[in-house]
């Protein structure tokens, strides 16, 4: 069980850090909610505690025997502010210990994530920005606000994120606490990223398809894992299971035709192309436009014909700098072989890395975790497993490492 202290400032979006406190007790995660004074104007106490199960205290005067500004910051696994408002983040980033939140920020040594919301004016005042630089460049996460409906009826960036897409970011956090530096750092700032996710459906008649049991959490993974890192990224999505995370920009599309289409433009304007979709490698040859009827007591025979292979056409247009990853599901007697199998894959694709995934042992489809090896020509470069976004992440470090060998 991991110890998190959960920071609250003066937004009106602290009644989403409710839902948030929810997620983290729900999921036996032991939280200690810290408010600042003037958030208690936006929700009491009493609810922090009640939820919680733990007493609530704002100033450092409170319950001093307990010694909380020293240590709630040194007994937390994850430190995480939400809302994190303008003021706090410029007290934080000014290292100002006026009350018990700061006190924790200053006391802390595991990884602190910042959920900033407040008016897009705020948020883009040279203030809080060098604020916010100064904090990443100290190794505080500072998760990038939404944009949408802001308190009034205007809207623009700076809507706190939906409390499930801070969970996913916190559990990230606490799974893997030295992710925190690029997470921080921002070290895919000015990339951008298209990752392609889903199974395709490939239509027989107006109320009929083939298709495939891909839900699309690979690629939504490393989706979230681009946006975490700073990314500008283009999800498109192909029949996705889940939704997709915020900040991605998402093109949805049914066919492996239409899929085609719709990677060949964004491509060309994208460093990383990540292709983790599952298309269809079969179409049928003619697709009724009335729904097919049984004849009697006959079956039916339907003729196929391959579909486009989109990854290969990418890595085939490849501009010099950009990484193209394919994917591979493979089975094999042994590891040798199937690094072996996957190489080959790679080779004929002409892509630079492959995640490859052992299904030997069955698919893989649906799951919220994986296990692969990232292979370049020479091999397995890294491994990973996990959950999908931790897998993404190691998936854009590797992508990284491509660019950064290819620019040398
Ligand atoms: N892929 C693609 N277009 C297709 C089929 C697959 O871009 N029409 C991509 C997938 O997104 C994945 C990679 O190719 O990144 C691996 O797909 P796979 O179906 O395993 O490759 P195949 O060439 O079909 O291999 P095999 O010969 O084993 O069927």
């Amino acid at each position: 069980m991991s110890r998190i202290a959960l920071g609250v400032s003066a937004g009106i979006a602290a009644y989403k850090a409710c839902s948030l406190l929810r997620l983290f007790t729900e999921s036996g995660h032991d939280v200690e909610v810290v408010p600042t004074a003037n958030s208690l104007e936006f929700v009491g106490a009493a609810t922090w505690a009640a939820l919680s199960g733990r007493p609530v205290h704002t100033g450092v005067f409170e319950a001093p025997e307990l010694v909380n500004h020293v240590r709630i910051g040194r007994e937390a696994d994850l430190v995480v502010v939400a809302p994190a408002t303008a003021d706090l983040i410029a007290r934080a980033a000014s290292g100002r210990a006026d009350d018990l939140l700061t006190n924790v920020l200053l006391t802390a040594r595991c990884p602190v994530m910042l959920a900033p919301a407040m008016h897009t004016e705020m948020w883009q005042h040279p203030a809080t920005r060098a604020n916010v630089a100064t904090l990443r460049s100290r190794g505080v996460v500072v998760v990038p606000p939404a944009v949408g409906r802001l308190t009034g009826p205007d809207s623009g960036p700076g809507r706190l994120p939906e409390p499930d897409d801070l969970f996913a970011t916190a559990l990230g956090l606490l799974a893997e606490p030295s992710r925190a530096a690029a997470l921080a750092g921002q070290d895919l700032l000015g990339l951008t990223v298209v990752v392609s996710a889903g199974g395709t459906h490939e239509a027989l008649d107006p109320v009929r398809f083939l298709g495939n049991a891909s839900s699309g959490r690979m690629g939504v993974g490393i989706a979230r894992a681009a946006v975490q890192r700073g990314a500008e990224v283009v999800l498109v999505g192909a029949h996705l299971a889940v939704p997709p995370p915020a900040g991605v920009r998402l093109v949805e599309v049914g066919s492996t035709a239409e899929l085609a289409t719709a990677m060949a433009p964004l491509a060309q304007e994208a460093d990383i192309v990540v292709m983790a979709a599952a298309p269809a490698d079969f179409t049928p040859a003619h697709t009724s436009t009335t729904k097919l009827k049984k004849t009697g007591d006959q079956g039916l025979a339907v003729e196929f014909v391959q579909t486009t292979d989109v990854l290969a056409g990418l890595a085939a247009g490849r501009r010099r700098g950009q990484v193209v990853v394919g994917f591979a599901a493979e089975t094999a007697a042994d590891r040798n072989d199937l690094v072996a199998l996957g190489v080959d894959k790679l080779r004929r694709k002409g892509c630079q890395l492959l995640v490859l995934n052992d299904v030997s042992g069955g698919a893989v489809f649906g799951a919220s975790e994986n296990s692969v090896a990232i292979l370049g020509l020479d091999g397995v470069r890294a491994t990973a497993s996990g959950e999908k976004t931790s897998v993404g992440h190691a998936i854009l470090d590797a992508a990284l490492s491509v660019r950064k060998e290819e620019s040398e």
